[in-house]
């Protein structure tokens, strides 16, 4: 069982390298790196090569580690107590039909090993992670109003992902293999736009990826465009037929590019960009 990239996702030596340690280490995958990076479709894509189903959990300010266990619906009991007949009290007496099965007990009970993505877990609290220590390390957890144990019939393949927001504590990393996606060099980028673009014609190609890293390397830039920015930029440039000279500046200066609200996302980034092709064309 070894993941060596998709004919969908770029992946460089390194990332199949921790992808298929963590697999070794039976530890959870924690993946940081750049919005638009590939770190959610990484667990999507392992998932898909290794032949495993995908479960999801998407993290909220509000997710409490416990949502992804399971949650005891009180208040249907409750109204069910109030309004059913007869046939409904045996519902209500069993407490099981109360139980709501969360991420990690439907990857528990799986048949089969399943992949896990655990997605933007610093959106949580600050105690999220910890409540999950015990349930990540031994994969089992106890359920009090049935007094069941449950237990993984195998280990899933863990993917954690994160976007910084927040630190994680010591104890929680310590359980994990860790890997930062790099933002991709050229190359890379140019193998990522080659699976997205198979047809693209090569010169609109090298002289959007050469505009592309010159607004990213502009020094001061409050969200510098990413993978998936670059990809929606080129999607609109050959939407609108835009020609390779509209990208190419005579002088190689940089100049403002067409759609750049594509790649540019705030107006100090966009008077920042302008002040300075200003100044170029100052000092001409
Ligand atoms: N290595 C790659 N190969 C192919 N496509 C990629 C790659 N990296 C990023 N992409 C493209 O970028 C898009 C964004 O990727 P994804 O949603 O996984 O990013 P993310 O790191 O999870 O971002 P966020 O932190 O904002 O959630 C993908 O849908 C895909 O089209
Ligand atoms: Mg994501």
């Amino acid at each position: 069982m070894k993941f060596a990239g998709s004919d969908q996702y770029v992946a460089t030596a390194d990332l199949m390298l921790a992808v298929n340690a963590s697999a070794t280490l039976q530890r959870p995958l924690l993946v940081k790196g750049e919005p638009g990076t590939g770190k959610t479709m990484l667990a999507e894509e392992v998932a898909a090569a290794l032949g495993m189903p995908l479960l999801q959990w998407h993290i909220k300010s509000t997710t409490k580690a416990q949502q992804g266990l399971y949650e005891y619906d009180a208040v249907s009991r409750l109204r069910d107590s109030q309004l059913s007949g007869i046939e409904g009290a045996e519902k209500v007496k069993n407490i099981e039909n109360y139980i709501v099965k969360g991420v990690l007990w439907q990857a528990f009970e799986a048949d089969q090993p399943v992949a896990l993505l655990i997605d933007e877990i610093d959106k949580a609290d600050i105690e999220f992670p910890n409540d999950l220590l015990r349930e990540i390390d031994r994969m089992e957890f106890y359920v009090y109003e049935t007094r069941q144990l449950i237990k993984a019939k195998h280990r899933p393949l863990v993917f954690i992902t994160s976007n910084n927001e927040k630190e994680l504590p010591d104890a929680f990393l310590r359980r994990c293999f860790f890997h930062y996606i790099k933002f991709p060099d050229p190359a890379t980028m140019q193998a990522i736009v080659d699976v997205h673009f198979p047809g693209l014609k090569k010169e609109l190609l090298a002289a959007a990826l050469k505009t592309f890293f010159d607004v990213r390397n502009l020094p001061g830039l409050k969200k510098k465009p990413s993978t998936s920015e670059l990809l929606d930029w080129l999607k609109l440039l050959v939407a609108e037929d835009i020609p390779t000279s509209a990208l190419q500046s005579q002088d190689e200066r940089v100049s403002i590019p067409p759609l750049v609200g594509a790649l540019l996302k705030n107006e100090q980034d966009l008077t920042l960009f302008e002040k300075l092709i200003q100044m170029q064309r100052h000092n001409r």
